[in-house]
């Protein structure tokens, strides 16, 4: 934020820099008419006509569609008379010749004399490479801005035409090769961005002439080598990113040069050696980001000369030796992260009356001291880990004035005492972590004051008692953690409100009585360990609903009777343990049961059934015996459909191939548009690749076809959907051209690449680039891969799409209307990066936008609810379902109840009145809650999508904005994933007064 608002600044310096040169420009041309115009206009002309002719050279060079790219308004007028547009704009009228003048090109800034000054192209989906751009045309340019693009190449070594650049940025490109040493000729540049690209190679020496330069950001590329010495030189450098690459060698000493230097950023790289003493005259730094690497050797103690240190980030190394002891003596320090390093000693001493901490993390080092003494109190701590040191002492109350306190874990240590009421009082912690230490006493009753905890851990200690029953006001609890103490008496009833409940731990305690049947109202529960117990009574019949268990600990217990038969209801159970108790008769009947090792049965009274390691039940005769038939029966069916649904998909699998080995009637027709190979041998490739479209490389399954994955001998991986052939025909054929029509026309980032297509009487295929996330529904719908899609990485993907409609429905001509805008239609590749597919149903508008289609498109719980009454499909459906994903992304799950119940309210309520009405939630509410909420400004722009999405989810298609103003409003917000993934293991903050309003 700081540097931002720095570079805001300077920017407004320099607008106001030429806006001053202008006026004394203008007071010094003498005021004759003829004399005056006719000078500047001439060399203005001549230099806008040698200008814009290097940039249409350039255009022209690029691999976009010029008539739907940004740059369509640059052209120039037809010519009149003479050949040569310069002599030719000159005779013009001063009007029309400025209307056609480059000064108005989309992204071009002129200075008074009609020189090109600025060149800003950000976002603008250039998609080509630099090597036409005549560098040497453009000797009055300042600003040069190709941001956000698709350009991939080198840098050209004549860039250091520019030599009155002041400000580059090529961040966020494709771009490759080394950073070319002439760039160190641009003696005037003060802003290098090359963050974000390929580059490779080391960091040029020349850098060190860049004597201006103050923010060099190059982080997120490939670039290895060491770091120069001679950036010792750049005695301006305030902003050093070097983060993400592949740096090697130590840290030069010469770092110590920098004296204006107040960020320096070399995490993730792997950069060894010491830290070197001289960053004790770097007396500015504010943050100090070496975290990730293989640092060595001690802090040296010229460190604590930075007083003034904001962020200290140094976790994830080999340092040694003692922390520095001042680190917080100005007062400053917020992030204070040093874990995972072999630190020992104890916390510096500044630190105790450090209340400008957000976020402490000490973890996995080995640390002592007493913490009861050594910490104070925060008042806006959001994050604290000590874990894993050789801390002792006791809790304080202190802990319950931490009143911002999201995170604490102590776990791992020597803490000693009893956990005190007032913890209860850090109403704002998420997650509590104080496993394996000296605790003793009881539970505290306040505990259930922490209302938003979703993360216990308590076990391996000492504690005693009874488990209170207020544990049950946790709503929000996802797991909890009491194995390994001296808990006694039974287990609390009031646990069947923990809805949310996945992990419950209690092994190894005293706990007595029956389980509660209310248990089985645990619905999400996956992992229940009650085992090492003095549990007794029969196992209640309701633990049949829980449908998600999958281990199942009951061990050492005194539980008797037999096991209900409706636990083979748990069909998700893959590890069951019931040894040692007194259980009599038949096991279940599913395949935990059956395939469990016979330890898990052993010490019971007498247990049989389908286990090899039990005997067979006896066959009982009388009446009842239908009683036990029957579920085996059921039971079998529902084997069986299963089976016949899993044969089902391979048989549609298999079947492609069958048809494939039959001889051709006629040649395939086949067009690859992007490879340089002929057709024929991709097509043949294609068909090695898949061993005809064996089952085995099945990816997926759509309306229209089946996908497969196909490495081919280039090492290429792409994806091929085949078309299904027989029963829809001819539907099946309509989407399959439409496919191509479509996506031949449409180039866009974040639209799925149409490598080529095989057209032919007994298959058709198409063939795209191969998308390694798959989609977005699975991501979503997957545990492990949605806690790793992050929220930096779901803004990017929601703007990602809005961008591809955007593109679509305006820039395209005639606009495209997708009309099956879903989760499962969004693709994510190795990078997250969002491409729309499936255009199977998409229309091209040839006729009026509002003109009758007569069938229905579109995913259920995604389409427009006008599409209801009405089959008129315009832009405006789009629009709808792009809400709807939005708010999918947010939530992580499907929206529908919500949109449902919030559509049904206004509709209820509109009836009395004609006000339409105002909902207000909480954004903190709707957030998916499997990963931390987000934070800073990515919180923000998150922020932005919901509302977005609740404006695109009105009833009434005409009050949904454009996808144009959409994907403005999140493009206008600057991308800022750094923090979040600068910080590495797991520290987030977020504003949970984020309250959206909006009426839909
Ligand atoms: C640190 O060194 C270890 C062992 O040589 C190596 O495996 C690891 O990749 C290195 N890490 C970094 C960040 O360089």
């Amino acid at each position: 934020m700081h540097e931002q608002a720095h570079m805001t600044k300077k920017i407004g310096r320099l607008v106001l820099f030429f806006f001053v040169m202008n006026i004394i420009i203008l007071l010094l041309v003498p005021p004759s008419h003829t004399v005056s115009s006719g000078v500047s206009a001439s060399t203005g002309t001549m230099k806008e006509g040698q200008e814009a002719e290097a940039l249409l050279k350039w255009k022209d060079s690029l691999d976009i569609d010029p008539t739907h790219s940004l740059l369509s308004s640059w052209k120039l007028l037809p010519p009149r008379n003479s050949t040569s547009p310069l002599t030719n704009s000159s005779h013009l009228p001063k009007n029309s010749s400025s209307s056609s003048s480059l000064c108005n090109w989309i992204g071009i800034i002129c200075n008074q004399l009609g020189s090109v000054m600025q060149i800003n192209l950000t976002s603008s989906n250039l998609r080509g490479t630099l090597r036409n751009f005549t560098f040497s045309s453009f000797p009055n340019l300042y600003t040069f801005v190709l941001y956000n693009n698709s350009l991939y190449g080198n840098i050209p070594s004549h860039i250091s035409n520019l030599s009155r650049l002041t400000y580059l940025d090529l961040g966020r490109n494709h771009l490759t090769g080394n950073i070319p040493p002439q760039i160190g000729l641009l003696t005037g540049l003060q802003y290098l961005y090359l963050g974000r690209n390929h580059f490779n190679g080391s960091i040029p020496h020349e850098i060190g002439m860049m004597e201006s330069l103050e923010k060099f950001y190059a982080r997120y590329n490939d670039l290895s080598g060491s770091i120069p010495a001679s950036i010792g030189n750049l005695s301006k450098l305030i902003t050093l990113s070097l983060g993400r690459n592949s740096i090697s060698g130590s840290i030069p000493h010469e770092i110590g040069q920098l004296k204006s230097i107040r960020a320096l950023n070399l995490y993730f790289n792997n950069l060894t050696g010491s830290i070197p003493a001289s960053i004790g005259k770097l007396v500015s730094l504010t943050n100090l980001s070496l975290f990730g690497n293989n640092i060595t050797g001690s802090i040296p103690l010229e460190m604590n000369n930075l007083t003034n240190l904001e962020y200290f980030q140094i976790f994830d190394n080999l340092l040694s030796g003692y922390l520095p002891e001042n680190i917080c003596l100005g007062g400053r320090l917020m992030w204070f992260i040093a874990s995972y390093n072999n630190f020992r000693g104890s916390i510096p001493k500044s630190i105790k009356n450090c209340s400008t901490l957000v976020a402490v993390s000490l973890a996995e080092n080995q640390l002592t001291g007493n913490i009861s003494e050594e910490l104070g109190v925060y008042p806006d701590l959001d994050y604290m880990d000590l874990s894993k040191n050789k801390f002792v002492g006791s809790l304080t109350g202190n802990w319950g004035q931490c009143s911002k306190l999201t995170m604490l874990s102590i776990s791992n240590n020597k803490i000693s005492g009893r956990l005190l009421p007032e913890l209860g009082k850090a109403t704002q912690l998420h997650a509590l972590d104080l496993s394996s230490n000296l605790l003793a006493g009881k539970i505290p009753k306040e505990i259930g004051r922490l209302k938003f905890l979703y993360d216990l851990k308590l076990n391996n200690n000492r504690l005693s008692s009874e488990v209170p029953a207020e544990i049950g006001m946790l709503s929000d609890l996802e797991k909890l953690e009491l194995a390994e103490n001296k808990l006694s008496g039974p287990i609390p009833i009031d646990l069947e409100h923990c809805s949310k409940l996945l992990h419950i731990n209690m092994r190894k305690n005293r706990l007595s009585g029956a389980v509660p049947f209310q248990m089985g109202n645990l619905l999400s529960l996956q992992n229940l360990d009650l085992g090492q117990n003095l549990l007794t009574g029969e196992l209640p019949m309701e633990l049949r609903y829980l449908h998600k268990l999958e281990t199942l600990n009951l061990s050492h217990n005194k539980f008797s009777g037999t096991i209900p038969s409706t636990f083979k209801e748990m069909l998700s159970l893959t590890s069951v343990d019931i040894s040692y108790n007194q259980l009599e008769g038949p096991l279940p009947s599913i395949k935990a049961f059956i395939v469990a090792p016979t330890e898990a049965f052993e010490n019971n009274k007498a247990l049989c059934g389908n286990n090899t390691g039990l005997e067979s039940c006896p066959i009982p005769r009388n009446k009842n015996s239908n009683g036990v038939v029957a579920p085996v029966v059921i039971s079998i069916s529902g084997t069986l459909i299963l089976f016949f649904i899993i044969v089902g998909i391979l048989f549609i699998c298999h079947k492609r191939e069958k048809n494939m080995d039959e001889p051709e009637e006629a040649p395939p027709e086949i067009f690859f548009t992007t490879w340089n190979h002929d057709g024929k041998t991709v097509y043949e490739e294609i068909i090695t690749a898949t061993e005809n479209f064996n089952s085995k490389y099945c990816i997926g399954m759509g309306g229209y076809g089946i996908v497969y994955k196909a490495l081919l001998s280039t090492g290429q991986i792409v994806a091929v959907k085949k078309f299904h052939e027989n029963e829809s025909r001819i539907a099946s054929q309509e989407a399959f051209t439409n496919e191509i029509s479509v996506l031949t026309k449409a180039r866009h980032r974040n639209i799925i690449k149409l490598h080529g297509f095989c057209s032919h009487a007994r298959h058709s295929f198409l063939v795209y680039e191969f998308m390694e996330q798959g989609s977005l529904e699975n991501i979503l719908g997957d545990k492990v891969k949605a806690i790793e899609f992050e929220w930096f990485k779901r803004v990017n993907v929601v703007t990602g799409l809005a961008n591809a409609l955007s593109y679509l429905h305006h820039e395209c001509s005639p606009a495209i209307i997708h009309r099956d805008i879903s989760s499962n239609n969004v693709l994510l590749d190795a990078e997250y990066e969002a491409h729309l597919a499936d255009f199977g149903t998409a229309k091209i508008m040839v006729a009026e936008p509002s003109s009758d289609w007569n069938s229905f498109a579109g995913t259920f719980g995604y389409a427009a609810p006008e599409l209801a009454y009405t089959m008129r499909a315009n832009e405006k459906c789009d629009v709808y379902s792009f809400g709807v994903v939005g708010l999918e992304v947010i939530m992580g799950k499907d929206p529908g109840d919500l949109i449902s119940s919030l559509s049904s309210s206004s509709a209820s309520s509109s009836s009395s009145s004609s006000q339409p009405i105002v909902h207000q939630i909480l954004l903190g509410d709707v957030l998916d809650q499997r990963i931390s909420p987000p934070m800073n400004q990515v919180a923000e722009k998150v922020f932005s999508i919901a509302k977005l999405a609740f404006a695109c989810l009105q009833q009434n298609p005409q009050a949904r904005p454009s996808m144009k103003e959409v994907s403005q409003i999140l493009s206008a917000m600057v991308p800022s994933s750094s923090r979040v993934k600068e910080f590495g293991r797991g520290y987030n903050h977020f504003e949970r007064e984020y309250m959206l309003s909006f009426c839909i």
